[in-house]
């Protein structure tokens, strides 16, 4: 598939920021020198949080997605950028090498904004979208590990039955893996999102309790597993503690259960951090609106102790 095909431009994003006031309130209230963006994306958020910052400050984003580090690297060469921002090819997780790499030793903010952008679900290339046929990858960066289709050649029934269970909170994660390793072994390996939709389509029955597409659950999983997403998460949320100022904010949108219960619970069982949203935030019925992306998000803020 070519990225022509893709109804992203590389140079023009169309993903639209989440909760943008929220975060920009969350982060405001601490009045940072140094934010740490860990999911640049589209850098909506960035850019707002730009605003309230002075000459001085700086920004450091950090993605998985090489896309975004050609783009913003683009945006550099045609003056587009603004100097207060650096961006890192690379997981949040590897924030403490980026504080260094610009000379700070913390950070008075990290915004945490999960998953996938709607530039990468546009780009067909990466299989993010079961709506459009494509190698089925599913990789935040297709140029380091595994696409979906050769992890599950990888693992076994039960391996993939179990991530899709874990992962994806899917029925028929058993039925799933089993139809997968079948036409492995008649020589018709899963490829791509059509075949994979296909053997979800054929897996799942579509019941009155299934207001969702079939194969929803299924790649979320692939996803998450393809990405080490929960891991990730988890090892981050252990450790940043120590990359935030005393007084700064941790804040991250997350959207399904799995992540959220992650957040919840590292910033409510961590001395270091004092829970700011007792109830995480959620999108106000306007913007789900004008962005239906946004309708499952929950944010969550913590201040540093
Ligand atoms: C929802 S988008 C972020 C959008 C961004 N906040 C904005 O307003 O434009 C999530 C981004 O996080 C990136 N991502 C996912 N996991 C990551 C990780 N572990 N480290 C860094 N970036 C990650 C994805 O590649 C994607 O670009």
């Amino acid at each position: 598939m070519h990225a022509e095909e893709s109804s992203a431009s590389p140079s023009e994003p169309c993903h639209v920021s989440v909760m943008p006031d929220e975060v920009v309130q969350a982060v405001a209230e601490c009045q940072p020198k140094v934010i740490i963006d860990g999911t640049f994306g589209a850098g909506g958020h960035s850019r707002l949080m730009l605003e309230l910052m002075d000459a001085n400050g700086s920004i450091i984003g950090m993605d998985r997605d090489p896309a975004v580090s050609a783009r913003q690297e683009a945006a550099e060469q045609a003056g587009q950028s603004d100097p207060r921002l650096s961006v890192f090819l690379g997981s949040y997780e590897q924030s403490p090498k980026a504080l260094e790499a610009c000379d700070l030793e913390k950070a008075c903010a990290m915004v945490l904004d999960l998953g996938l952008s709607s530039d990468q679900l546009a780009d067909r290339s990466r299989g993010f979208s079961f709506q459009h046929d494509g190698p089925l990858d599913l990789r935040f960066d297709p140029e380091r590990g595994v696409p979906a289709s050769q992890w599950m050649a990888r693992h076994s029934e039960k391996e993939i039955a179990d991530a899709i269970y874990q992962f994806g909170e899917e029925r028929f994660s058993r039925r799933i893996a089993r139809e997968v390793i079948r036409r492995a072994r008649e020589g018709k390996a899963v490829k791509t999102v059509a075949e994979m939709v296909d053997v979800c389509r054929r897996c799942v029955p579509r019941g009155k309790n299934h207001d969702i597409h079939p194969a929803t659950r299924t790649f979320q999983a692939l996803r998450i597993a393809v990405n080490d997403e929960l891991g990730i998460l988890q090892r981050t949320l252990a450790h940043c503690a120590d990359w935030i100022r005393p007084g700064g904010v941790l804040v991250v949108i997350s959207f399904h259960s799995l992540e959220d219960r992650l957040v919840k619970h590292a910033m409510r069982d961590d001395q270091r951090w004092e829970v700011v949203t007792r109830k995480p935030l959620r999108p106000t019925d306007a913007e789900i609106e004008t962005n239906p992306r946004s309708r499952s998000a929950k944010l969550r803020v913590a201040k540093r102790l």
